[in-house]
């Protein structure tokens, strides 16, 4: 637990230089921790993960194993942007899975929101699982385990979900972030030269768009989900907005109401784009955002996602209401 504690003495790494010399000094410790063996991480595409990954790379290159799993409920281009990162431009030992009919066939006509967390999460360690089994002569298992996780969960990495791994399939850890804070994960994730849109990502649920795609998860509706999420985020970006909110993202109900398109009746679905700031995530508030912004963004959701023909602003702050909808 000692090495679990950040020393009284540790500076605020907030600079480049204070990032490089603690890659270098990390780079050390991780070759001497495990010396020519072999490391697997699961590997999200998360802000922490993606660290992790990038410097486990300085350190070890190819005794690193990084496992992808697509579970289907990414956001549009994320999973891509893994692959062409870390293994076009990193050349990472990535293993990539593509598993998303299994993931939406399990969980095809379930509405109860824990037991689709449930089977997202528990579906997720199965696969890991499967492709860690699969692999020979690993000892080491590499965790983008941050201070936070230690201060507030016994040093469990909720959403990173290996850590539920059976008892005869377990590894000594590898956690070469676990006494920082998010800012400073993201201040050596510029330092090692990993895009700044991975590196200032968004939080996003472990489970996923799964928890957006309200009630029983259909792939129209989930595809229609992932377009105008898509949307969101570029108009926010574009209006300057993606570094001012801290966390926004669209959700799509399970009920449907009445619009007209090309002079027909449609019934189709609503989407409801919801934007927070908060602290830290036990209460939030709804920033206003600029008329004309919204008004780009609804205006291209209803051309350009099929079927939805309506977009609503979710005014309401945490309480009452959570950041998810789900
Ligand atoms: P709520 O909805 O509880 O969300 O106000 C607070 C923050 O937690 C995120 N969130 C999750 N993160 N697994 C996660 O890893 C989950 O099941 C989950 N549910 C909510 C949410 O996005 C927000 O940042």
């Amino acid at each position: 637990m000692e090495n679990n504690m950040r020393p009284a003495d540790m500076k605020r790494i907030n600079t480049p230089e204070l990032a490089m010399a603690f890659i270098d000094e990390q780079v050390k410790a991780v070759r001497e921790q495990v010396g020519g063996k072999k490391v697997l991480l699961a590997l999200s595409g998360g802000v922490d993960s993606s660290v992790v990954a990038a410097l486990l790379i300085r350190a070890i290159g190819k005794q690193l194993v990084c496992v992808h799993v697509n579970h289907g409920l990414m956001r549009k281009g994320e999973s891509e942007q893994v692959v062409e990162v870390f293994r076009n431009q990193m050349d990472a030992n990535l293993i990539y899975v593509d598993v998303t009919d299994r993931f939406l066939d399990l969980l095809a006509g379930v509405d109860e929101p824990e037991r689709k967390r449930k089977i997202i999460g528990g579906e997720f360690i199965k696969v890991f699982e499967e492709e860690a089994r699969k692999l020979e002569g690993i000892d080491f298992l590499a965790q983008g385990t941050i201070y936070p996780d230690i201060l507030e969960s016994d040093g469990v990495k909720a959403h990173h979900n290996v850590g539920g791994l059976p008892d005869d399939f377990k590894f000594e850890l590898v956690e070469p972030v676990r006494l920082l804070f998010k800012d400073e994960v993201r201040c050596v994730g510029h330092a090692l030269g990993l895009p700044g849109s991975m590196v200032e990502r968004q939080p996003f649920p472990g489970p996923g768009l799964g928890v957006r795609c309200l009630g029983a998860i259909t792939r129209d509706r989930l595809a229609a989900l992932r377009e105008s999420d898509a949307i969101l985020r570029e108009e926010f970006d574009a209006a300057g907005l993606a570094d001012q909110v801290w966390q926004f993202f669209t959700v799509v109900p399970d009920f449907r109401s009445t619009g007209v398109r090309d002079g027909k009746r449609a019934f189709d679905w609503p989407v409801i784009i919801r934007a927070v700031n908060t602290v830290d995530a036990m209460t939030a508030t709804v920033p206003e955002i600029d008329w004309a912004v919204l008004q780009k963004i609804t205006g291209r959701i209803l051309a350009e996602v099929p079927r939805v023909c309506r977009v609503l602003y979710d005014l309401t702050p945490k309480p009452v209401g959570t950041i998810e909808w789900e």
